[in-house]
């Protein structure tokens, strides 16, 4: 049987879309530009969100296979770039909310009251499927959990609430599988299960701190050799001190404790911190150029989403300044702590403060396990 014509009207499902605009009087006749605007922005963003949140589950489960195969690893690149862009284009969209005077949104903020973007579940999802922690939140204010704020407001559980827990329940998150694959990556041709693994990285970390300090030294002995004064090098020679000392902590992982002798836990995160130096710092190997890939697009799009975070913040200000936000938050200064502690990829952004240039790197051994022929 012959398919009907497609209508685009019927296929968008325009009629329902544009009848979704008319806000709590359901009628969109009745409100100014400014609001309609205030609606549309919002249920964009919402139906980014939506998207963000499938890219990120089809991320994860790239990624929740061991091995990963190889071939995935383009596409998982793909779909984080693509997230990136769409955290751009929701940050983007600030801009048209500006057009709107503060006079002009005062004109309907009172009946959004107690509603707020805080209640985004979406939004809410992206966090948790990358890996923030529900202990990492930081308060609303009030003594509502972030959990309580997407509940009706007598407590009775919503869409919102029920979507969140869903989430919460679906584990792995974004970061624990990305980190389980970094855990995996040969380092100097060794791999986890092999005998000696440990020391084989031990031996690469204490190698990767040596050549750090030597970097340092012939840094500050040229910086000796040009200061103006004695209390100008010894506070840069104290800078630098410090940051080499907190780098090689960083790679032995001496932040991470041992409890009852097992030294396992502190061991992995060495691991971890290990192979994402070596990833970069060898990322010619053709076994590491496409992971060297998958973690700087995880960069940029955590970049991505604290530009949208601080992007947000400013847009506040600008238009309702630095008073109390309609869910009950200090507002501003609650949005401005979000953008400044929500990190997920620390790990990714640490590794950065301690990279050498390539002529200064530990010598690579085992070449041949990274798919790497003499001469190429
Ligand atoms: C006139 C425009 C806007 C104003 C004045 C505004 C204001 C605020 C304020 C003050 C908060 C803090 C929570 C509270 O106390 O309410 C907040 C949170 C939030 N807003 Fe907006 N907002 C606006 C537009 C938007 C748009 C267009 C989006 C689209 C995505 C959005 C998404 C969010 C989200 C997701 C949160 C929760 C942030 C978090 O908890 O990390 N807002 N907003």
């Amino acid at each position: 049987m012959a398919r009907k014509p497609t209508n685009y009207w019927d296929y968008l499902r325009l009629e329902e879309l544009q009848g979704l605009q008319g806000g709590l009087e359901r009628d969109d006749t009745a409100l100014t530009n400014d609001e309609v605007l205030f609606i549309v922005v919002h249920q964009v963003d919402e139906l980014w969100f939506k998207l963000a949140i499938r890219e990120l589950v089809s991320v994860r489960d790239l990624f929740r296979k061991v091995p990963v195969p190889e071939q995935s690893l383009a596409s998982a690149v793909r779909g984080v770039r693509r997230l990136e862009l769409l955290f751009h284009q929701i940050g983007g969209q600030f801009a048209l909310m500006e057009t709107m005077t503060t006079r002009d949104y005062l004109g309907f903020r009172d009946k959004l009251s107690p509603a707020s973007g805080f209640q985004s579940a979406q939004l809410r999802e992206v966090e948790i499927l990358f890996g923030l922690g529900s202990e990492e939140r930081i308060p609303l204010g009030g003594e509502k959990s972030y959990i309580d704020a997407l509940k009706h407001a007598d407590g009775r559980e919503s869409h919102a609430s029920k979507a969140v827990a869903a989430r919460l329940e679906d584990r792995p998150s974004v970061l624990e599988v990305v980190d389980d694959w970094i855990y995996r990556t040969p380092i100097q041709g060794s791999r986890p299960e092999d005998e000696g693994d440990d020391e084989v990285v031990g031996r690469f970390v204490e190698a990767f701190i040596t050549a750090h300090a030597s970097e340092v030294k012939a840094f500050l002995d040229n910086a000796r050799a040009n200061a103006n004064n004695d209390e100008e090098y010894a506070l840069l020679e104290r800078r630098y001190q410090a940051q080499l000392a907190s780098s090689a902590s960083f790679l032995r992982a001496e932040d991470v404790e041992v409890s009852d002798g097992d030294s396992a836990p502190r061991l992995r995160t060495r691991r971890v911190r290990a192979a994402l130096t070596f990833i970069e710092s060898y990322r010619e190997l053709p076994l590491l150029a496409w992971p060297r890939e998958v973690l700087d697009s995880l960069v940029a799009l955590e970049q991505a989403f604290l530009i949208f975070r601080q992007r947000h913040a400013r847009m506040v200000e600008r238009m309702i300044g630095r008073r109390t936000g309609t869910g009950g938050s200090a507002g501003v200064d609650y949005l401005d702590s979000t953008a400044l502690k929500y990190r997920v990829f620390r790990e990714l952004w640490a590794v950065r403060s301690l990279l050498l240039r390539q002529d200064a790197l530990p010598a690579l051994e085992n070449a041949a396990t990274y798919g790497f022929v003499a001469g190429d």
